[in-house]
Parts: structure tokens; C-alpha cells; sequence
């Protein structure tokens, strides 16, 4: 059974047309990998299956756990057991980042144990949410957010962008480690990730839609060796434009 389907969903933000008629299905248990060029709509995608009210649905439907969410709200999409970890994420002043591990999760889990599987100090804990967090703490930040929660199906928008060898193999390995009986959708711009989290199918977004999917490391392999390029030079994606 599918855990996310979308059909043919097509959304504008801020009057402009930001996704095309995607058609996205992960079963559940499986972990997918979303590629594309800078713009493509990766993170518009995203925005879309959490619900935010900027993403203005024209066409299309999201289920979740058969479940159609295409207009809920997001904090119910949230309790249904959505969860993401957001590319940019805002600083959120007044708000200490422990009072927010503490509410995602709810007693269940022991948070400092966990800021240890991301390498975040536990004096973290005392600042302002992401406030002057440096970009790859505010990756394992968010990452421990989502760990925290312990979302049925969890979203990472470019965890590993702008984070150093050390701790991509860090997060990478967190990633793997929670994905392992849960269903996910990985966002990655270079794929570095990939050396540590098994992903079971790879799809490349284009001008606001999939344009393919396939095995992970073959379409990966493909787009380090020659670039998007590649992709261009493909049928589907040149009737697209
Ligand atoms: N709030 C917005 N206002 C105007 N354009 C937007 C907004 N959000 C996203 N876009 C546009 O939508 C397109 C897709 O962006 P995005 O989903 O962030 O791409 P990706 O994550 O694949 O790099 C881009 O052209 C971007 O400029
Ligand atoms: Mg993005």
C-alpha cells in the first residue's frame, strides 16, 4: 500500500505556477530520493504535501495512508504523522530549542540521547530555535526535530547541503538509522547523502514536475557524471518545455 500518492497536482505560489501535474507515489516502508536543478519545485513539492496555505492547490490530489489531505490544514497533516525537515528554516526568537524538542516528543524519547545521534550539543538546548546557528547546525537541528517527532512518513529538504564530511556522515547515518521501518522522501541536491542512507527509488523533478524515476545510484551516477544536461537531452523532459 502507498503511504503518499499524489495525482496530477498542479500549484501556483504567489501567482506563479510552481508544479505541473506531478505524480508521485511511495509505498509504504520505502524511502524515495527527489532529484532536479535549482527551481525545479523540489521544495514547492514539499511545501505542498505539509499544506501551506501559500501553496494554492489549481488541480490534483495528495493522499496519505489512503487518506485524502488535499485540503486539511497543516497541523492536522502534522498529527496524521507528516513530518519535515525544512531547507531553510526560520530563526524563532523567544523560543528555546529544548521547549521544542521537549513538545515533539512528548516523553517518549529521550531528546538529549538523540541530540547526541546529531551531534548537537546539549547547550543548544538553552538558545533561541536556529537563532544564529551556523548551516550545517541548523541542518542536524532540524534533522533532530524530525527525529524528535517521529513522523510516520519523514521529509528531508537538503539535509546534506552546506554540511561539512564529518557530519554528513553524522546526519546520513541518523537519517538511515530512523528511516529503517518508516517510509521518507529525500531531498538531495549532489546526493552525497547517499553514501549512507539506502534509498529504494530516485525521481527527477523538472519544470515543476517528475519528469523520471528509477533505480537511485544509476540516475545519480548519470547526473554527477554529465550534470542535468543529461536530463535535458531526454524526450520526456524536452517535450516538458
Ligand atoms: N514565494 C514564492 N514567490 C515566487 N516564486 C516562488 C516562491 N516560492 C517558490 N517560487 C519559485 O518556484 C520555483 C520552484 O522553487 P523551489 O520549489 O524552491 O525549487 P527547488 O527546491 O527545486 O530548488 C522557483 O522558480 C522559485 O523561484
Ligand atoms: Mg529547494
Amino acid at each position: 500500500m502507498a503511504i503518499l500518492t499524489i495525482k496530477d497536482l498542479t500549484v501556483k505560489i504567489a501567482g506563479k505556477r510552481v508544479l505541473n501535474g506531478v505524480n508521485l507515489e511511495v509505498p509504504e516502508g520505502e524511502t524515495h530520493v527527489l532529484l532536479g536543478p535549482n527551481g525545479s519545485g523540489k521544495t514547492s513539492l514539499i511545501m505542498s504535501i505539509l499544506g501551506f496555505p501559500s501553496c494554492r492547490i489549481i488541480s490534483g490530489k495528495i493522499k496519505f495512508n489512503g487518506t485524502d489531505i488535499t485540503t486539511m490544514p497543516i497541523d492536522k497533516r502534522t498529527k496524521l504523522g507528516i513530518g519535515v525537515a525544512f531547507q531553510n528554516p526560520p530563526p524563532i526568537r523567544g523560543v528555546k530549542m529544548g521547549d521544542v524538542l521537549r513538545h515533539l516528543a512528548k516523553g517518549e524519547v529521550d531528546e538529549i540521547k538523540l541530540a547526541g545521534t546529531t551531534n548537537i550539543p546539549v547547550d543548544f538546548f538553552n538558545r533561541d530555535l536556529n537563532l544564529g546557528f551556523s548551516g550545517g547546525e541548523l541542518k542536524r537541528s532540524e534533522v533532530l526535530q524530525v527525529l524528535a517527532q517521529r513522523p510516520s512518513f519523514a521529509i528531508f529538504d537538503e539535509p546534506d547541503s552546506g554540511v561539512d564530511v564529518e557530519n554528513l556522515e553524522v546526519i546520513g547515518k541518523a537519517i538511515n538509522e530512523f528511516l529503517k521501518g518508516r517510509s521518507g522522501l529525500l531531498i538531495t541536491h549532489l546526493g552525497h547523502i547517499l553514501r549512507y542512507v539506502k534509498a529504494d527509488v530516485a525521481h527527477v523533478m523538472f519544470y515543476g514536475t517528475v519528469a523520471c524515476s528509477g533505480e537511485p545510484t544509476r540516475i545519480l551516477n548519470q547526473i554527477m557524471k554529465q550534470g542535468y544536461k543529461w536530463c535535458e537531452r531526454c524526450p520526456k523532459v524536452r517535450r516538458l518545455r
